[in-house]
């Protein structure tokens, strides 16, 4: 039965997509001439041309000139609203004080929870919004944004509603997570336990109810919360109805990637020190594995994530900025997959995999986004660049030359 009301044809492209699932995502990248048609932001059928205009008669048509068109990229974990900056810390990093001894003398996640907690809603939406843009230009389409800095009711929903703003002045989705166990709040006086408790009782089920956040986070190391704390914590989150994600062996091994997969999270981040067992626990759970070689460069961390064990598990893996004012001040989603190419060994298709359907699966939304197949929402980007691997290869090069989102063109 034909269709007859596709509103759009994106016709002369070189598609890339990557089969979610498909093994060898490692090997060759393959390309293929396809059109693809959108009707009211989905994507409602690809194939040849001719065949397309046959089914879809009237259609508007788009030329992609023969460039390279792949999913809409998703940068699946950022701390991208936030005040303040931390590039003091950066100069003593320099001068060879580490992440934990600067956060444990006040510094760290604490110096930027100061100032967030001190920023207005609108100046938080106002310094986040050039980064935002930046990730932008560089294909994204899809944006997760942690709150985190507030650690108390108000501030925290104030980040939140900062992410839902960014989301309703900028054409890309926003996926919101709550991240209250980032750190101690400095007016628990070290009293963790106690914290806990107000979590689990208090700020998770307020924040819940708010509606404001689509998932749960927490931070397990030995700077932040313990993996029985983060137990309790995940155990209330998802009482009330929010899948949870796990800041995950970023500094040490505490067998975050086991207590993320024990509670079937949608991913487990960061991953520098997690062992083998750690990695099948991720296979059997179908966790996604996400890779944060930003933060890895930063703060010249010389443990590489296990790569290769997580490949040969057949774990997804994505790979996302981690933009955030401490370990990792990035707004480039392309450089983020050159790192995970130079430092960790991914290659061309792990790297676009890694920001299309990977990313897509870390946030939950994989029948959504991510992918180029029928009833997916039409999130593009079309690239001034004849091979993939140029996107992986071409550091600060500005490849992009059209962004779709629920099958909108940019300007
Ligand atoms: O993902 N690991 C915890 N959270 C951030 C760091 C945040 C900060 O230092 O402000 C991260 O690296
Ligand atoms: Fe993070």
């Amino acid at each position: 039965m034909p269709a007859t009301s596709a509103t759009r044809i994106i016709a002369n492209g070189r598609v890339w997509t990557a089969v979610p699932g498909a093994a060898g995502l490692g090997a060759a990248v393959s390309v293929l001439p396809l059109a693809i048609a959108e009707q009211q932001g989905r994507i409602t059928a690809s194939g040849a041309l001719h065949d397309l205009q046959q089914r879809y008669p009237g259609a508007a048509l788009y030329d992609a000139g023969g460039r390279l068109v792949t999913p809409g990229f998703i940068d699946c974990h950022t701390h991208i609203v936030h005040a303040g900056n931390r590039a003091a810390e950066f100069e003593r990093r320099r001068a060879g004080e580490s992440y934990q001894s600067i956060a444990q003398s006040g510094g760290g996640i604490l110096s930027t929870v100061r100032a967030t907690r001190a920023a207005s809603l609108q100046q938080l939406i106002d310094t986040a919004l050039p980064r935002v843009d930046a990730l932008l230009a560089e294909g994204v389409t899809t944006l997760e944004i942690k709150s985190g800095y507030g650690l108390d009711l108000d501030p925290e929903l104030r980040m939140l509603r900062a992410a839902r703003a960014i989301a309703d002045q900028r054409a890309l989705g926003v996926a919101t997570t709550y991240l209250g166990a980032h750190a101690l709040p400095p007016e628990h006086g070290g009293d963790a336990e106690g914290y806990v408790e107000r979590l689990c009782k208090e700020l998770i089920p307020a924040v819940a109810a708010s509606g404001l956040a689509d998932a749960f986070d927490a931070y397990c190391e030995s700077v932040a919360f313990t993996a029985p704390q983060v137990a309790r914590i995940f155990a209330a989150a998802q009482a009330h109805g929010l899948r949870v994600k796990l800041h995950a062996d970023q500094l040490s091994n505490m067998h975050g990637a086991r207590l993320a997969a024990q509670h079937h999270a949608l991913s487990a981040d960061h991953l520098e020190y997690t062992d083998e067992d750690g990695v099948a626990a991720l296979a059997r759970a179908g966790t996604v594995a996400v890779l944060l070689p930003g933060a890895f460069y930063f703060l010249r961390e010389r443990q590489r994530p296990p790569v290769e064990a997580l490949r040969r598990a057949g774990v997804p893996m994505a790979v996302a900025t981690d933009c955030n004012p401490g370990t990792s001040p990035l707004t480039s989603l392309l450089t983020a997959m050159n790192l995970a190419a130079v430092e960790f060994g991914l290659g061309t298709a792990e790297c676009l995999a890694g920001v299309t359907c990977h990313a897509a699966r870390a946030l939950g939304l994989q029948d959504a986004i991510g992918t180029i197949a029928p009833g997916m929402w039409c999130d593009l980007a079309v690239w001034n660049v004849e091979q993939p691997a140029e996107l992986v290869n071409n550091l600060g090069a500005r490849p992009l030359h059209r962004r779709f989102w629920h099958g909108q063109p940019d300007a």
